[in-house]
């Protein structure tokens, strides 16, 4: 069994690899990436040492270079997590949103169209669908909520969720889509929340909180993300969509509020910003689909994931200060400098 995995030197795809390794130690790896400014190839220092592994510094809009690698390793499936993945860089440059999430896609599937696949799974998101009130608690999304983005991110992320279906339907390509609520958990790049707030702390820098802080996100641990997809893999439904989620919705305020109680710094730090243009009130998974049809559930509690993740930065400073070096001092002045 080969399986080849996109953006495996990002977040998700970093802990993905990490988890086929421990899991499938007899399937080989294939990773492509490549490396833009959320990668960072140390994060996959562990990888390198193991003989199923192999990495390619490759860009999936290029078609030519994507079907070489295919013509190579020939895959039996694949994971598609490369992306840009920032909503607030997709508000600044919604260009390369476009390309690498819709084109790239695209690009990858016909490779997986001309070489032949088991499966084509595409990482999606629940940002597909738009937000929710926030006086409406009892609303969650479904996988048939109807798709209404928000952001020039959500929007591509949508239109690629739409090819693949599309590529299913017209061309029988066996494709699945999972669509995922926030991720925390280690390896994340700090210009989202979680670690950006982390690494601020650490330096009793200004937490910059977007308008009053009471947009609601829908937490999951990473590695039960990563869990989730290797249960989409191995009982999913060609054709289908899986909503992936642990009903752990915090508003952005509190997350922070944890975050400083646990690093014991202070709530001065705390420093109100100008809002996100078109801010999504509320994302709120209805994982009821994935629980039921691959009896797949999260396995870390809130409490326990953000002590780990925490736990995670403090030992790994080194891996932070590679990630803001470079451009990432010129990235915060922009944006967040005369906020
Ligand atoms: P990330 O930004 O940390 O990593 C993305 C990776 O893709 C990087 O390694 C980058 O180098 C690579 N990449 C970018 N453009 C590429 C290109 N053109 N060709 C090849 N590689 C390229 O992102 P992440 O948070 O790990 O997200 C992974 C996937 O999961 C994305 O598709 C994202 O939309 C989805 N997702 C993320 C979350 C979340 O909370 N982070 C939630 C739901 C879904
Ligand atoms: P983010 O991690 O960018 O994920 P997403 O926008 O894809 O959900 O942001 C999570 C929430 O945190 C979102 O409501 C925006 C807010 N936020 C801040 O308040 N300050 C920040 O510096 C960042 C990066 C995000």
């Amino acid at each position: 069994m080969t399986i080849l995995v996109t953006g495996g030197a990002g977040f998700i795809g970093s802990n993905f690899v990490f988890l086929l390794l421990e899991e499938h130690p007899d399937w080989r790896v294939v990773c492509v990436d490549a490396l833009t400014y959320a990668a960072n190839i140390h994060t996959l220092n562990e990888a390198f040492r193991s003989p199923n592994f192999v990495f390619y510094k490759e860009d999936i809009r290029n078609r030519e270079g994507v079907c070489s690698i295919f013509e190579k390793e020939r895959p039996d499936v694949v994971v598609n997590f490369a992306a840009e993945s920032h909503v607030d860089r997709s508000i600044e440059n919604p260009a390369v949103f476009l390309e690498t999430n819709i084109i790239g896609t695209a690009v990858l599937m016909d490779a997986c169209r001309k070489y032949g696949i088991k499966r084509f799974h595409q990482v999606g998101t629940d940002e597909v669908y738009g937000d929710l009130p926030l006086d409406r608690p009892d609303l969650f999304f479904y996988e048939d909520t109807p798709i209404h983005t928000s952001s020039p991110y959500s929007t591509s992320k949508a239109s690629a969720d739409l090819l693949a279906l599309a590529y299913y339907r017209t061309y029988g390509l066996p494709v699945t889509i999972s669509r995922c609520s926030n991720n925390y958990g280690p390896y994340q790049f700090p210009e989202k929340l979680i670690p950006l707030m982390i690494n601020n702390a650490l330096q009793d820098k200004a937490l910059p909180v977007y308008g009053k802080g009471l947009n609601v996100r829908d937490w999951l641990y990473v590695k039960d993300h990563c869990l989730g997809i290797l249960a989409v893999l191995d009982k999913g439904g060609v054709g289908e969509v899986y909503n992936l989620g642990g009903h752990n919705e915090k508003a952005n305020i509190e997350i922070v509020k944890i975050i400083l109680k646990e690093l014991g710094k202070p709530e001065s730090l705390i420093t109100f910003v100008t809002d996100r243009k078109g801010h999504d009130q509320r994302y709120a998974i209805d994982p009821s689909k994935a629980m039921k049809e691959l009896g797949w559930a999260p396995t870390t509690a809130f409490a326990d994931g953000i002590k780990l993740t925490i736990q995670w930065y403090k030992d790994h400073l080194d891996w932070m200060r590679e990630c803001t070096s470079g451009d990432y001092a010129k990235y915060y002045e922009e944006m967040y400098g005369n906020r």
